[in-house]
């Protein structure tokens, strides 16, 4: 089943064409590594799977429904981006974790944050701390650890892992590889050819604002 489906999508911006008649069908469970030179229009497809930008041309459906029929809140809930550049906010850690509950009227799950914290080599003490001290790579981690707390159903991954050295890449590429595993949806652009091939079952190649290849990895 396709969980989200593009059909002849553009995105045009100050009369620039950024995508054009993109289509494609994701489906449930897929794991698809999107790669492509800078500027091809990658970011931009993310934000479009996510509904924070809306298509010039063309529909965009999730669960055979059409983005523009549901309450965007609910799309939301289902489906996360995790941005190229990780932006935080607040003070601390705890005020972006705690954050995430309180727009949604839920008391904190500390068990859960912890379980995180402890699944990406951060130790609880990182929720005590400054937003202004945390390196690019715990800014990363962070931010990803944020958009995981309610079990999206779709993940969308830029660059997350940009910052990150060796040790730390491989733990979140097993992560991400273990919710796909356990049912998650995952679109991941990355510009590294080897991360791009390790877990994904697609390749999706995208060239100056068009589907070049979706290739199936055997
Ligand atoms: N908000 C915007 N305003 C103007 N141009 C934009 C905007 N967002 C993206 N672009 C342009 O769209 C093209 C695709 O950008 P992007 O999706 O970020 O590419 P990629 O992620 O593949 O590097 C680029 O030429 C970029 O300059
Ligand atoms: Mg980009």
């Amino acid at each position: 089943m396709a969980i989200l489906e593009f059909k002849d999508v553009s995105y045009t911006h100050n009369e620039k064409n950024i995508l054009e008649n993109i289509s494609i069908e994701i489906d449930l469970g897929d794991f698809i590594s999107i790669v492509g030179h800078s500027g091809s229009g990658k970011s931009t497809f993310l934000k479009l799977c996510s509904d924070l930008i809306t298509p010039t041309d063309g529909y965009i459906k999730y669960k055979d429904k059409y983005f523009s029929d549901y309450d965007p809140i609910e799309l939301r809930k289902n489906i996360a981006y995790c941005f190229q550049t990780p932006y935080l906010f607040g003070d601390t850690v705890m005020d972006n974790i705690s954050f995430a509950y309180s727009i949604r009227g839920k008391k904190i799950d500390l068990d859960r944050v912890n379980k995180l914290f402890s699944m990406f080599n951060l130790n609880e003490d990182y929720l005590e701390k400054e937003v202004l001290n945390l390196s690019g790579g715990e800014k990363q981690r962070i931010a990803l650890i944020r958009s995981l707390l309610f079990n999206p159903e779709v993940l969308l991954l830029d660059e997350v892992t940009s910052a990150l050295d060796v040790d730390n890449t491989l733990v979140v590429e097993s992560v991400i590889n273990s919710l796909n595993e356990k049912g998650t949806t995952i679109l991941w652009v990355t510009h590294n050819i080897e991360q791009s091939r390790k877990y994904a079952n697609k390749v999706l190649t995208i060239d100056t604002g068009k589907i070049k290849s979706l290739e199936v990895i055997a």
